[in-house]
């Protein structure tokens, strides 16, 4: 079956063996266990969760910075492959402007590497498309010869986006792009993620541990919780009525700009558990303010028509955490 997807994931998985000393059998941290989605052109799939859920784990999987353990890959419907061809279709940008750029590197020089290292381009056409694309993030044209240092965080962050455009990818990776910047730069990095994606068409994986970044950004809205799946869905329909207790959660931690709107706050009570030693039954299960005896046993699975969730008793429209 072919479908309008620029990216398409099946069942991905990624688990990593963890060492316990030369005497002892490796234990197995399932960093990712199971991720289903599809991405269109233009579109942006936000991927959400607490730290170790396991989002940068598929975001190295989408760019085959690292092969799945099981589960599929697709770039234009066709199974994707590691090399020039992935890379120059799937870019990424990463949280931290300080290190991802090299700092004995210009602007210049630091655009034009990908273009060195994958195409034909002549100095002079390297130049020229270097400069165009510093032009659509905001730079100016005299930054072409300056160094990082010399930049703020938003305008590093500008670079490394610059850069990931270079080659013409059809989708970019985002991996907390904006968490390290402050509140207002934030918004003036999401306004140029927008205008670019509705120029090129580009689609976008967009990784936060927080809803409220991927509010006005995100079409779709998957929800992680210790590598799984918890609710996935037109982010419209996600942020209306969460359906997963831990997306009520998650929204009840994100602050809303409307004064009227009298927030419940949910306190995430329990510790995180670790992805070494899940919880039996539903991840969620030892935090979760709705749990009965079948949640500790049988692991809800993924579904629903429109929006999917992975909950036993998922929350009807309205209903509010009962806290105690
Ligand atoms: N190479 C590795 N070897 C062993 N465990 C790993 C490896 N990479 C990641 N993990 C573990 O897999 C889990 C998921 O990690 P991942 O980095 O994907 O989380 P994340 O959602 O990106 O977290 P954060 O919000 O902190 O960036 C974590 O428990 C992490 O410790
Ligand atoms: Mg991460």
């Amino acid at each position: 079956m072919t479908s309008n997807a620029v990216l398409e994931g099946r069942a991905l998985a990624k688990f990593y063996p963890v060492s316990n000393g030369p005497f002892r059998a490796a234990d197995i941290v399932k960093a990712l266990n199971g991720a289903d989605f599809e991405l269109e052109p233009g579109k942006t799939l936000a991927v959400v969760g607490e730290s170790g859920c396991g989002k940068s784990t598929l975001a190295r999987l989408v760019t085959m910075i690292e092969e799945p353990t099981t589960g599929q890959l697709l770039i234009d419907n066709e199974p994707a492959v590691p090399g020039a061809k992935t890379r120059k279709a799937v870019q990424i940008v990463f949280q931290d402007p300080y290190g991802s750029l090299n700092p004995r590197h210009k602007i210049g020089t630091i655009l034009e590497e990908p273009l060195l290292l994958n195409t034909d381009d002549s100095p002079a056409t390297r130049r020229a498309k270097a400069e165009a694309m510093m032009a659509r993030v905001g730079l100016r044209p005299e930054h072409y010869d300056r160094y990082p240092h010399m930049f703020s965080g938003g305008q590093r962050q500008r670079i490394a986006i610059a850069r990931a455009l270079m080659l013409q990818p059809r989708v970019l990776v985002l991996d907390e792009p904006v968490s390290a910047l402050d509140l207002s730069i934030q918004a003036q990095v999401l306004n140029i993620l927008m205008d670019l994606q509705e120029e090129f068409g580009l689609a976008y994986l967009f990784i936060s541990h927080d809803l409220s970044v991927v509010r006005h950004i995100a079409d779709e809205v998957m929800v992680m919780y210790l590598g799984k799946v918890v609710e996935h869905g037109a982010a419209a329909d996600v942020f209306a009525q969460p359906r997963h207790p831990y997306t009520l959660a998650l929204l009840s931690a994100t602050p809303i700009a409307d004064p009227t709107h009298h927030k419940h706050r949910i306190m995430l009570t329990g510790e995180l558990p670790s992805p070494l030693n899940p919880p039996p039954g539903c991840p969620f299960h030892p935090r979760c303010w709705k749990a009965q005896a079948v949640c500790k046993e049988e692991i809800p699975p993924l579904e629903g028509d429109n929006v999917k969730v992975a909950c036993h008793f998922p929350l009807e429209p309205g209903e509010k955490p009962v806290t105690t």
